[in-house]
């Protein structure tokens, strides 16, 4: 349409122009063609130039929000990083709450697990060379290993002992491999070559907090107090995390010292999951099962009637949390009769503002305010309260301990200037 309206208009004053030579006409008619032919090439390519400009920013766009969404990623990863420097500069602590802890903690595929020969942990072992011990559980025996890339890893080769090594095999593969949260010990892999079963996990170099707590005379400082409530705070992360945030919920069921393990900055990560129940074995809203677990951390109603529910990891975080006060083990048959289990001997003191103090570990003696060990003792009593119901949900423990962390973070951190 253009076209033809710019031609007759070209084309009609020559006509009526007397004196214009065909020569003229011709260079009239050539005039018009180039300018029609400028037009198009000018229309064109500015066609071509918005389309890349709309190209562009879609792409732009595009790249923006994976790079919002890696983010998202890197903060599970970096937190690691955040919270390895809390001990040079201890303000990098993460203080927040549940909505943060789903940003980190994601169920995720089984992305990141290597599947190993028999062969190749031989090889990382040295051929499961004694010296390389370091470790005997009740399903197995952990060795330190470095694996072919130089990664240094924990080797836990199962007892073969048929059912229950299958169990506790497949319950750590499934659910390690899914579960990514930087208060869970990493599953970097596993073997199921032929007979034989091995778990590979991510090397916590400080070892188990039963270590640091029980084993005097060790390589270990004792943790101070506010390493302790760190600890804590990490570990009842971890069971909000597997409660509330993983679908379906997990229960631990046997949250024990010995299953926190302590990274080089003394991060405490949760581990062990062979025991786990999921919430979709649920009847009634609790799941009947067999007692399995440790002697000195089962919830009242789980060990007399097999009532599993997350309380019961509730109570075994109570226990947990009563070590890391008094720094006595859960059953002591050392100790007098009225003391022998740790639960029983300092209910009534947790709840006595006079008698708190007596029960504290001689170790942190003079480390903390009063009104911080009375609310943390408040916490650890209500965990361990043998009725279920009265004891608190794990997001409620971390809603609480966040306060009391940051409180004695400052008191240290202005100590120590
Ligand atoms: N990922 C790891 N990094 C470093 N050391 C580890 C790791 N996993 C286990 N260990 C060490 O091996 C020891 C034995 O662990 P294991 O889980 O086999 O037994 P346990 O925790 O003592 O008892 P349970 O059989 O009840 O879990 C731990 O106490 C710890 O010192
Ligand atoms: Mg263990």
């Amino acid at each position: 349409m253009e076209d033809s309206r710019t031609a007759a208009t070209a084309t009609s004053p020559a006509m009526s122009t007397p004196g214009l030579t065909a020569k003229n006409l011709h260079h009239q008619h050539n005039t018009s063609l180039s300018y029609n032919f400028i037009v198009i090439i000018t229309l064109s390519l500015v066609s071509v130039v918005v389309v890349f400009a709309i190209f562009l920013i879609v792409v732009m766009f595009r790249r923006l929000k994976s790079v919002e969404k890696h983010n998202g990623c890197n903060e599970s990863g970096s937190i690691n990083n955040s919270t390895s420097s809390r001990f040079i500069a201890r303000t990098t602590i993460n203080f927040e709450s549940s909505p943060d802890l789903k940003a980190r903690c994601l169920y995720v595929g089984y992305k990141g697990v290597q599947v190993f020969t028999y062969k190749e942990l031989e090889q990382a072992t040295d051929n499961f060379s004694e010296i390389n011990v370091i470790g005997n559980g009740g399903f197995g025996v952990v060795y330190k290993g470095f694996l072919a890339d130089g990664t240094m890893a924990a080797i836990k080769r199962l007892h073969r002992d048929g059912k229950q090594m299958e169990r506790v095999f497949r319950m750590e593969v499934d659910l390690l491999s899914r579960l990514n949260c930087p208060y869970l010990v990493k599953l970097l892999g596993y073997c199921a070559d032929q007979h034989h079963r091995l778990l590979i996990y991510e090397f916590m170099v400080n070892g188990a907090l039963q270590q640091h707590l029980h084993c005097p005379g060790n390589q270990h400082r004792p943790l101070d107090w506010g390493n302790r409530l760190i600890i804590a705070l990490d570990c009842a992360r971890a069971l909000e995390f597997l409660h509330e945030h993983a679908s379906p919920t997990v229960i631990h069921r046997d949250l024990t010292c010995s299953n926190i393990l302590l990274d080089e900055n003394l991060q405490a990560k949760v581990s062990d999951f062979g025991l786990a129940k999921m919430g979709s074995d649920k009847v009634n809203g609790q799941i009947s099962t067999r007692v399995l677990g440790t002697t000195g951390y089962l919830a009242p109603e789980y060990a007399s009637k097999g009532k599993l529910t997350t309380k019961s990891d509730v109570y075994s975080y109570g226990v947990v949390l009563l070590q890391l006060l008094t720094g006595r083990v859960p059953v002591d048959i050392k100790r007098p009769p009225e003391e022998h289990v740790l639960v029983s001997w300092a209910l009534p003191r947790l709840t006595n503002r006079d008698k708190v103090d007596e029960m504290v570990d001689p170790a942190i003696q003079g480390q903390y305010s009063k009104k911080d060990l009375i609310q943390v003792a408040a916490i650890a009593a209500m965990c361990v309260q043998p009725e279920a119901d009265y004891r608190p949900l794990m997001v409620d423990v971390v809603q609480s301990l966040i306060p009391i962390v940051k409180s004695s973070n400052s008191i240290s951190s202005s100590g120590s200037h």
